[in-house]
C-alpha cells in the first residue's frame, strides 16, 4: 500500500497537458461527458500564460511548448512523454474548447478500438496476481527501476475489494464489478473487460484511465490477471 500513488498527485500537471498522457501522472476526473472543461482554469494555478490559451481556445501547441521549455529529461521519463498522439491532440482541443461533441467522442472512440489488439480465447489469469498488480503503483516514473515489470495502480482511481479501503474515486467503483455483469456472456465480457484496460480511449472517448496496453505499461499476461480480479466469482472484488 506504501507503494500505492494518489492520482491526484499530478493533478496541475495533467491539467495543463490536457491528457498529454504522462504515465503515471493522471489528472483531474472529468464531467460526465469525459470531457474535461475544468481543464483550463485547473491550468491556471500551476500555468497563467497557459490558461490564458486555453481559455481563448487556442490550440494546445502553446502549451506543449510551454511544458517542453519547462520540463526535464530524467532517466526514464523523457520529454517524448510530451509528443502526443492523434487522440492525445483531439482531447487536448477539445479541452481547450470547452467540451468534447458528441460526434467527435464517437469518433475518437471508433478510432481507438479499430486499434484494439485483444487476444482470441479466455483471457482471464489469477485474481490474486491481479490484486497485487492493482494495488502496486510502482513504474514509469524517473525514480523508478525501468526494468521492473510497472503495477497498474487501480485503486488510486477505483475501489475494488471491500477490505480495501485506501482508494481514489476519479474512476467509478469496480466493486461487484462481475457480479452486476453476471448476465453477459463471459467471453463478451472478458474481451470487453481486457479492451478497457488495455485502452480506455475505444470505450469513453478521452477518458483519464491510462491506457495500459496501448502504452505498454502493462503487459497482456498482467492484463489477463485483472481480467480475472474483475471477473472471478472467488475474487475480493465480486465478495461482499
Ligand atoms: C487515473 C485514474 C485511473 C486509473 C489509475 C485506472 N482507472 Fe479505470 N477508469 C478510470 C476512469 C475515469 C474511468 C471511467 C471512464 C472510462 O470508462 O474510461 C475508468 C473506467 C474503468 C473501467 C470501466 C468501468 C465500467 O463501468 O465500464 C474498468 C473496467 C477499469 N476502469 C479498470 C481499471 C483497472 C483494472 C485499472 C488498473 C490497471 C484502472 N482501471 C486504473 C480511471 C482510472
Amino acid at each position: 500500500m506504501s507503494r500505492r500513488r494518489p492520482a491526484r498527485a499530478c493533478t496541475a500537471i495533467a491539467a495543463v497537458l490536457a491528457f498529454a498522457g504522462a504515465a503515471g501522472c493522471t489528472g483531474p476526473a472529468p464531467s460526465a461527458s469525459g470531457a474535461a472543461p475544468g481543464a483550463a482554469a485547473g491550468a491556471g494555478t500551476a500555468a497563467p500564460a497557459a490558461s490564458g490559451a486555453a481559455a481563448a481556445g487556442l490550440p494546445d501547441a502553446s502549451l506543449l511548448a510551454w511544458m517542453r521549455e519547462s520540463f526535464v529529461a530524467r532517466g526514464q521519463a523523457g520529454l517524448d512523454r510530451l509528443d502526443q498522439d492523434d487522440t492525445q491532440r483531439r482531447c487536448s482541443m477539445a479541452a481547450a474548447r470547452g467540451g468534447l461533441p458528441p460526434d467527435e467522442a464517437e469518433s475518437i472512440r471508433r478510432d481507438n478500438q479499430a486499434l484494439l489488439r485483444i487476444p482470441t480465447g479466455p483471457l482471464a489469469g489469477s485474481w490474486t496476481r491481479g490484486e497485487a498488480i492493482a494495488q502496486n503503483g510502482v513504474g514509469r516514473q524517473f525514480s523508478d527501476p525501468p526494468d521492473v515489470p510497472s503495477g497498474g495502480n487501480c485503486y488510486a482511481c477505483h475501489r475494488l475489494s471491500a477490505q480495501e479501503i485506501a482508494f481514489g474515486t476519479i474512476g467509478p467503483s469496480l466493486h461487484q464489478y462481475g457480479r452486476l455483469r453476471a448476465g453477459v456472456p463471459r467471453e463478451i465480457l472478458e474481451r470487453e473487460t481486457y479492451g478497457h484496460i488495455y485502452d480506455a480511449q475505444a470505450y469513453t472517448a478521452c477518458s483519464l484511465m491510462p491506457r495500459f496496453g496501448a502504452r505498454g505499461i502493462l503487459d497482456d499476461a498482467q492484463i489477463r490477471d485483472l481480467v480475472a480480479l474483475l471477473l472471478d466469482p472467488d475474487s475480493p472484488v465480486n465478495r461482499p
